[in-house]
């Protein structure tokens, strides 16, 4: 059992509250953590793992009774995660209304990922910040997973504020990700926790999702990624009449139903902004009959390259 250097934990947790990341471990592997209700702060995990695209991450909890504040637990998920937490099983639930995390932690999709981890010092530095903490593992986007403090050091040395040494990971794999709709359960990722051992407590197969792209998936299933509802125009550098704008940096003056992702072409602002803007847009255009969303063009580089590419995913799906 790894012991807790409580002075370390304290201060990683200062770390957190203040917006900053810290690797954390876990059972499966290490993690970068951030405060997953700071926009801003989820928005440097992906600038510091170098992700080209916005994948939705798995936030984590001290225990259920955190998790059910953020997401609807049906009876199987309660079930689920009485029989397995804390421990290697990710459920990704629908999110509650009040829902306090980060849309750009979700990727703008209205469910989540929930997962509690079973290394103490995990438990311990969630129970201090008292914060759901938002971590994909703390390798740079392509590399494998770490599953030492060594493995982190070397692959994000100077990106992160603090690095917890918690030994290594025992279980060595991600988390096993089921994604629970009603009284069904999809498996999304094998991982840690064994097929059967869920299996034996739900009392029922876990599902595959089909991958076969001529079958339509059932409605709300396997929505990968955010697209809003209203069309959207990419490189716009200015909306026309009838349009809301999504803009970047010195906005025209001419905008009556925009927002702007970032007033001082700030990337990281942009990126903790881009979903929930999107969705305070649509939500415009629904309202004033607008023919849909016009956006600015956004550098390609550093995070503007995962900007670019949710924004070409959600003009590109209809
Ligand atoms: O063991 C683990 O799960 C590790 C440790 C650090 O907890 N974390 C981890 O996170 O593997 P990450 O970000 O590398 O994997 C997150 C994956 C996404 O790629 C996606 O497949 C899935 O979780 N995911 C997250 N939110 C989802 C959602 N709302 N719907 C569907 N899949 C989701
Ligand atoms: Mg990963």
């Amino acid at each position: 059992m790894p012991k807790i250097d409580r002075k370390m934990v304290k201060q990683a947790a200062m770390i957190l509250r203040s917006g900053g990341l810290v690797a954390m471990p876990t059972e499966t592997v290490y993690g970068l953590a951030a405060d997953a209700t700071n926009d801003k702060a989820v928005a440097a995990v992906f600038e510091a793992k170098g992700r080209p695209q916005f994948n939705p991450l798995i936030v984590h909890v001290t225990d259920v009774t955190m998790a059910e504040s953020l997401a609807e637990f049906t009876s199987l998920a309660k079930t689920l995660a009485a029989a397995f937490w804390p421990g290697p099983l990710t459920l990704v639930l629908p999110r509650r209304k009040d829902c306090a995390l980060s849309l750009l932690a979700s990727a703008g999709l209205d469910t989540i990922a929930l997962r509690s981890p079973a290394h103490p010092i995990a438990h311990a530095l969630l129970k201090a910040a008292d914060c759901p903490l938002a971590a994909p593992s703390a390798n740079p986007s392509g590399m494998i997973s770490p599953t030492t403090a060594e493995h982190v050091a070397k692959g994000l040395f100077n990106k992160v504020d603090l690095i917890l040494d918690g030994g290594p990971s025992v279980v060595g794999v991600e988390s096993t990700i089921v994604k629970i709709e009603q009284d069904n359960a999809f498996l999304l990722r094998s991982g840690g926790l064994e097929r059967e051992k869920i299996e034996g407590i739900s009392g029922r197969p876990l599902q595959a999702l089909s991958t076969d792209k001529n079958k339509p998936l059932a409605p709300g299933m396997m929505a990968s990624h955010y697209a809003p509802a209203s069309s959207l125009r990419l490189q716009a550098n200015a909306p026309s009449e009838n349009e809301a704008y999504l803009a970047f940096g010195p906005a025209p003056e001419t905008t009556t139903h925009g927002l702007n992702l970032s007033g001082t072409s700030d990337l990281r602002e942009a990126a903790a902004n881009l979903f929930a803007h999107l969705h305070a847009l649509d939500a415009t255009c629904q309202k004033h009959g607008l023919d849909g969303i016009a956006a600015a063009p956004i550098p390609n580089r550093g995070l503007g390259e995962a900007i670019n590419d949710r924004l070409r995913r959600a003009a590109a799906v209809r």
